[in-house]
């Protein structure tokens, strides 16, 4: 029997993928064979029954899961690498609040995402959870333009109605009408876009928007994306606003949008009290650590080896644009260079993050988020990235696992051979 078809072939490379955090699984000149946009395992050598399958020879290139960035800003893309030297709350102010207003106008809208989707399908991001702004138009825009890319995304209509610039913000009802008006569109239009519910952070969202996302979230089965613990000014700030609540998690909580029934997304986590941690794994909640927008906008330094001893879920995001750049890639080497940091300046007792850790973190880790997405295991859904990293390895003969980490820090969009989503190589679809 032979099938030359698209529901059952093979990818032939130099394969490396992260099963656990503690190490790389690595097949040299081997095969992933798919089967409809499954993965049906990873071999050394083809066996008999997949002799005449469909092989897609990439040669010596190095076959990677494709990367899930588990916080972003598509709006901030138009503004980002600006504003790097200030702090979090002054640069939202001075920067992202005026950057975002610009949105209720659907044609700015459609010409800033597009720009935004156009250097997400390039990049060697697979996945990935995305805050849009508070307007209905611009946000459904987002969603077109996200769903034509082939890459799989959770997308937000984004909460505010207190403590906003009178430019961007909605009164309670109108926030509430609007984001279910927005979820009915959009819940059942895409395949691979969905409506992920979107409180900014607790200063920006009152107790009676909270408590109705809250509801949203269960009424429509809607996972939750919002900001944690991020800054030591927001943090004070969040105290100063709910004295009745013991911590910035309990607030969440409160209302339901904290995990457990709700698959929730919370960025940053960087000064967690012993409370939220026991709460956070408690509910399963997913870290997303943001390294990058962590230093530019001096948060500080999430304590990660805690976070990944713990047995949290922890996935990378860029947060363009308080990170300057969308690369996981990126992330990737931030999380190390950052770890670093945290043991010599803060706790000598934690140790660095590894190669393989912080790569997990970027795959399986924030790729869990979809279901079993990031790695390259049976029944995972088959989305790699394919590098031809020749360039870098004219001199020297390294190990694939050498070849990684030097794709990690030195390569660019340019060296992506080839993208599949779901079995599907998505540079080809232009
Ligand atoms: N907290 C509330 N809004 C934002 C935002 O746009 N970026 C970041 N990094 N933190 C936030
Ligand atoms: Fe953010």
């Amino acid at each position: 029997m032979t099938y030359h078809n698209e529901k059952l072939f093979a990818l032939k490379g130099n394969i490396i993928f992260t099963k656990s955090k503690a190490q790389f699984t690595v097949f040299e000149n081997g095969y992933i064979v798919c089967e409809d946009g499954i993965i049906a395992d990873v071999f050394e050598q083809l066996p008999d029954r997949y002799a005449d399958i469909h092989v897609i020879d990439y040669g010596d290139k190095v076959i990677i899961p494709g990367l899930a960035d588990l916080h972003t800003h598509a709006p901030q893309f138009a503004f980002r690498g600006l504003g790097m030297d200030l702090e979090l709350l002054p640069w939202l102010k001075k920067y992202a609040f005026k950057e975002e207003r610009k949105y209720s106008d659907d044609d700015y809208a459609k010409s800033a995402y597009e720009t935004f989707c156009r250097a997400l399908k390039k990049s060697a991001t697979t996945h990935a959870a995305i805050f849009a702004t508070l307007h209905n138009n611009a946000t459904n825009i987002l969603m077109e333009l996200l769903e034509k890319t082939g890459v799989n995304t959770f997308v937000g209509k984004v909460n505010m109605d207190r403590n906003s610039p009178e430019y961007l913000i909605q009164s309670t009802q109108t926030s509430i009408s609007e984001t279910d008006l927005w979820i009915r569109e959009s819940l059942e239009k895409y395949t691979r876009t969905k409506p992920i519910l979107t409180p900014r952070f607790v200063p920006s969202c009152t107790d009676e928007l909270m408590d109705a996302l809250g509801q949203m979230a269960l009424k429509y089965k809607l996972p939750v994306h919002s900001h944690l613990s991020e800054n030591k000014s927001e943090i004070e700030w969040v105290k100063q606003l709910h004295p009745d609540c013991s911590s910035y998690s309990c607030v969440y909580d409160k209302y339901g949008l904290f995990g457990k029934a709700v698959p929730t997304i919370m960025a940053h986590c960087v000064y967690l009290t012993e409370d939220e941690l026991a709460l956070i794994k408690e509910n399963g909640v997913f870290i997303a650590h943001c390294p990058h927008s962590n230093t530019n906008v001096s948060s500080g330094i999430a304590p990660v080896r805690e976070l990944l001893d713990r047995d949290l879920n922890v996935g990378l995001g860029s947060d363009v644009a308080a990170g300057s750049s969308i690369s996981i890639f990126s992330a990737i080497s931030h999380a190390v260079q950052v770890s670093k940091l945290y043991s010599v300046i803060i706790d000598k007792d934690k140790e660095p993050l590894t190669l393989s850790e912080a790569f997990y973190m970027a795959t399986k880790g924030g790729g869990s988020f979809w279901g079993k997405a990031g790695s390259f295991e049976p029944g995972f859904e088959m989305s790699a990235v394919v590098i031809d990293d020749g360039e870098l390895n004219q001199l020297n003969r390294f190990a694939i696992e050498e070849r990684l980490e030097r794709i990690v820090y030195l390569s660019t969009d340019e060296q992506i051979a080839a993208k599949y989503v779901n079995g599907k190589n998505i540079m080809n679809n232009n």
